[in-house]
Formats: C-alpha cells, structure tokens, sequence
C-alpha cells in the first residue's frame, strides 16, 4: 500500500489531498478563492498569487489531519494541464520541490483524467469502455473511452463551456461568482417550464455542443422584461436556463451512447455537482439500460484528491516524472 499527497491549483482552488492506493482519501482541504467574486471572473495573476500564499499552509494542515509525516508519503502528484499557466505552475514548482527534498517520484496529472478519475475513488473499479461527458467552467467534452489512453473526442463546445453557461447566467441576473452552484440553488424553488431557451444543434446526428445562443437569448429576454417581474420570477428564469443546459447535456449524451451501445456513461468535471443533471442523466440512462458514474459533490468541482486518484494506476505503472516537469495551460482531454 502506498500513500500519494497530490496538489491542485490550476484555477481558483488551492487544494492538497492525501490518498492512498486503495482510493482512501485520509484528507482532501480545498481553500477557494473568493477574491475573484469582486471581479465576477477568475483574475489569473492574483490567483497565482494566492495560491502561493496558501499552498504551504495547506500542504503542513493536510499532513496533521492525516495524523502523518512527510516521511509516510510515497509520492507527489500535481496537474500540469489544461489550466491557468501562472496558477499551474505554482502546484507543479511546489511539488517539484518536495520530490527533490524528500527523494520521491513525482506524478504528472492531466487535470480533465483528474475529474474523471475522481469516480475512482467512490468506484475503484471503474474502467473503460465508457462514454464521458466531461463538464467545467472550460470545457464541454463527450469522450468515448476505450481505453484510458485509446480515446475519441465525439463532440466538444463550438463556443463556451456548460460551466460558463451557468457563469455568465449568473452574471446576468447578477447573482454572482460561480454561478452554477447560485443558479442550481435558486433553480430548486422554480418552474423549468416557465420561459423556453433555446437547445442549439438539437439534431439528433450531431455531438457538439454550443451555449453562446442561449446567453444572447438570455440577454434578450432580460431586456424585454422589467425588473420587478425579473426579481419576482428569479427561480422560474433560473429553472428554465438549467433546463436548456442540461437538456442538452444529457440528450446528446444519451444520443451517443445508444450509438455506440455502452453501459457506462461516466460524468466528470464542476458541472456535474448540478442537481438537475444528476437527477435527469440517471434517469434517462436508466431508460436504455446505462449505468451513471457521477463523483460525490465534494469531488466534482476542482480538488486534489481527484489528482491523487489519476495517480494510482501512474504509480503502480512507475510513469514518474522528472523534475525538469513544467507545466502547460492547453486545452482538454487532448494531452492526457
Ligand atoms: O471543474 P471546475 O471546478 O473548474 C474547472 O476546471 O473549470 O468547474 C467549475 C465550473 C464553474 O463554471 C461552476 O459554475 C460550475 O463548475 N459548477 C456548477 C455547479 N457547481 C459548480 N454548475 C452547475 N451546477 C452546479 N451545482
Ligand atoms: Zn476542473
């Protein structure tokens, strides 16, 4: 049994886990950075700034919940892809420094493998074939696994991501920053059916996603609308632009997997702490005999125990890296 303390800072979360090669995780600590909320975005440069600040603190409180040393830990793992370049590197020079002081390997981790291998750790027997529909604040990808490294992109976002959806959703009825867990709250309380949004590239025969119709649809109906009857029917608006996300989300993903005839749909990625995308995916692959692979909340959005996971299988395969590793900000699946 081994034991991998694992770093994640590739966005706005400065996050340390530890788990063990049995998926146990002893501790997974998350600081989010509410700074951004001012600017109602992700600003990169403080994010890098703030990482720095926390990651130490972080990294010597995980190893007390733990109740273990440095000496007790295997291995480091971080992820170097896709993400904010100045925010990666703050994770992968820390982890690269550790490697070096304590004389132990160091794992690179593809961030979107990370969100996908975070089903491991709920079901570490999970493997492909399966169908995953991979959804963040920066990517909307359906990927059909053969193989963990024999992949397809079948259909990807042609504008912005699911997550950005919801953000810019929320933007717009100023509600805040993340919007997904703001719109997913208020949903809760609303009427789907209120107001129809549109589900673009609806055709039965294509994959991609696009979701920048629907925010000028958004905006457009804001505007015909006053303010009283907005404030007044929040929750309807809120239901009805959840509604035409994940219908989308979960048609398409349905769509192909009846195509292709898998068994397992996996779901991955911050967007797949809604609630409406659980409850619909499960049930509609339910209709055609697919199980669902969905995280437990506290491991859909950004964490590093879900990059500790990925690490496992690149343990027991001693796929260490050197500590010339850097990091890189490109997009995706791709660069697993
Ligand atoms: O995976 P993630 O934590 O970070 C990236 O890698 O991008 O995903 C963050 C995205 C944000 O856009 C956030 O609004 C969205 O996930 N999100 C949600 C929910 N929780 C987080 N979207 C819809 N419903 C939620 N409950
Ligand atoms: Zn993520």
């Amino acid at each position: 049994m081994f034991k991998i303390l694992a770093f994640e800072t590739s966005c706005d979360d400065t996050s340390v886990a530890i788990i063990d090669s049995n998926y146990k995780v002893y501790v997974n600590l998350i600081s989010s950075q509410t700074t951004h909320e001012d600017f109602g975005g992700v600003v990169p440069e403080l994010a890098s700034r703030i990482h720095i600040k926390n990651i130490t603190k972080l990294t010597k409180l995980a190893l007390n919940k733990a109740n273990l040393a440095f000496k007790d830990i295997d291995a480091l793992a971080v992820s170097i892809n896709p993400g904010l370049i100045g925010a990666l590197l703050v994770g992968v020079s820390f982890a690269k420094s550790l490697a070096y002081a304590l004389h132990k390997p160091l794992i690179a981790v593809n961030h979107m493998l990370g969100h996908i291998y975070a089903n491991k750790i709920e079901h570490p027997k999970l493997q492909p074939p399966y169908l995953a529909l991979i959804v963040s604040g920066g990517h909307t990808e359906l990927v059909d696994f053969k193989e963990i490294d024999n992949f397809t992109i079948v259909g990807k976002t042609r504008d912005d991501a699911a997550g950005e959806a919801f953000d810019k959703t929320a933007k717009l009825l100023h509600l805040g920053y993340p919007g997904g867990p703001l719109i997913d709250n208020l949903a809760i309380k609303g009427d789907p059916m209120f107001h129809r949004f549109p589900r673009a590239l609806d055709k039965k025969d294509n994959f991609d996603f696009s979701f920048s119709g629907l925010k000028t649809s958004i905006r457009n109906y804001l505007r015909s609308q006053d303010k009283q009857t907005i404030n007044d029917n929040i929750a309807h608006i809120s239901a009805s632009v959840q509604k035409a996300i994940v219908d989308s989300l979960v048609s398409k993903t349905i769509n192909y997997a009846k195509k292709i005839k898998t068994k397992n749909i996996v779901v991955a990625g911050g967007v797949s702490a809604n609630s409406c995308l659980r409850k619909e995916m499960i049930s509609k692959a339910g209709e055609i005999g697919c199980k669902v692979y969905i995280p437990p909340i506290q491991y859909c959005m950004d964490n590093a125990a879900m990059i500790g996971s990925a690490a496992i299988e690149k343990f027991n395969r001693k796929e260490f890296s050197s500590l010339d590793l850097n990091a890189f900000s490109t997009k995706g699946t791709r660069f697993i």
